[in-house]
């Protein structure tokens, strides 16, 4: 018995704001954010709504996939939910019902950017745990522009918005899924720093608005917005990369050399680079994808954003053996290891 992994479905959304845009608004240049972050674009998404987003990626994952009976028992919606109090009851539940399996068990799961990693692993869990459960749908979508304060210099340049969504199926003979892990280490609850060092803050701060003609206007208002601590956050995720890598394949029949393909959460080029760097050292010789300088931090839709463009450019293909690996606010972090069907 095994449990696949599918290409995932993407949606990225149209509007794209370069580093010029980001020169003229903040006290930056496009080579200091080139070269400290490796972005040179994002997207960003100021009329659709996580949901929306999440559910146009589930029904493109779905359509890439031959389902006969269109039966999905389970929705898992991984996100950092801010969108103007929309998350309740649940992003899930509005996907479920999308596509057309609203009696599906549906949910949604927070965990920073490794919320869709952590997610893979949780429907995988259940799968196993249940042998009922035939599919399962994990989504990943954010609109992290609702939360970024664009005269915030030091993060506003990092995030953009988009989803991604994978199936899980059963498939007799087929590998699958093959190990997930997931962990953390709190940063939160400190007198100092009570949410962690990449936390909301209630303050003015200037948001990028829709004019409802397909831009946008630029106003100042009181809400939360994103605050980090840019340089911990950094600290954290360096090694713990490379540790959900090694972690992941830890008791499996595999090693650092049969990996095909890593495709890490896209935070910062400068982050992936020495995870790489060692990966590479100790056997690695496949290839770690991502596309970050295209469409900046996504948080939990950044691998799927990544990962269809890998299987688009033939990097992953039918029997690559992949692995996911993510850090994120939390802090979190996790890795899948699958095989590519
Ligand atoms: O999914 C998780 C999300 N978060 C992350 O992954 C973020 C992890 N952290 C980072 O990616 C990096 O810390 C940043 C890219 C955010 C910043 O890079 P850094 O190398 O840590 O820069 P820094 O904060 O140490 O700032 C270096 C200098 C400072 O000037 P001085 O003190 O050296 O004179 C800053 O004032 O750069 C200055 N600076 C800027 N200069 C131009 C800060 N922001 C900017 C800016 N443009 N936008």
């Amino acid at each position: 018995m095994g449990i696949t992994l599918s290409r995932p479905g993407i949606y990225v959304p149209k509007n794209v704001l370069d580093n010029e845009f980001f020169e003229s608004i903040i006290d930056t240049t496009d080579e200091w954010i080139t070269k400290r972050s490796g972005i040179k674009e994002r997207r960003i998404s100021l009329e659709m709504g996580i949901t929306e987003m999440g559910a146009i990626a589930a029904k493109r994952c779905l359509e890439r996939e031959v389902i006969t009976d269109q039966e999905i028992n389970e929705v898992l919606f991984a996100t950092n939910l801010h969108d103007d109090n929309k998350e309740f009851p649940s992003h899930a539940s509005y996907v479920a019902n999308q596509v057309n399996n609203p009696n599906a068990t549906a949910y949604d799961v927070s965990a920073g950017c490794s919320g869709l990693v952590y997610a893979i692993r949780q429907a995988y869990n259940n799968m196993v745990a249940e042998p009922d459960l035939k599919r399962a749908l994990v989504v990943g979508g954010e609109r992290l522009t609702d939360m970024t304060d664009y005269s915030d210099r030091t993060n506003c340049f990092l995030f953009g918005d988009g989803a991604g969504a994978y199936l899980l199926e059963r498939f007799d003979g087929e590998e699958g899924i093959i190990n997930n892990v997931a962990g953390g280490r709190s940063d939160t609850g400190s007198v100092d720093f009570p949410y962690g060092e990449l936390a909301l803050e209630n303050k003015i701060g200037l948001k990028l608005i829709s004019d409802g003609a397909g831009s946008y206007n630029k106003k100042f208002s009181k809400q939360n917005y994103l605050v980090m601590n840019g340089k911990k956050v950094f600290e954290f995720a360096v090694p713990i990369m490379e540790h959900g890598v090694r972690k992941v394949l830890e008791g499996t029949d595999y090693d650092l050399e049969d990996v095909d393909a890593i495709i890490p959460h896209g935070a910062n080029i400068r982050i992936i680079n020495p995870a790489k760097n060692r990966l590479k050292r100790d056997g690695f010789n496949g290839e770690i994808y991502t596309n970050l300088e295209k469409y900046g931090n996504t948080s939990t839709a950044s691998v799927p954003i990544a990962a269809d463009e890998a299987f688009s450019k033939g990097i992953i293909g039918r029997g690559s053996l992949v692995i996911n690996v993510a850090f994120g606010a939390g802090f979190t972090w996790g890795a899948n290891l699958y095989r590519a069907r």
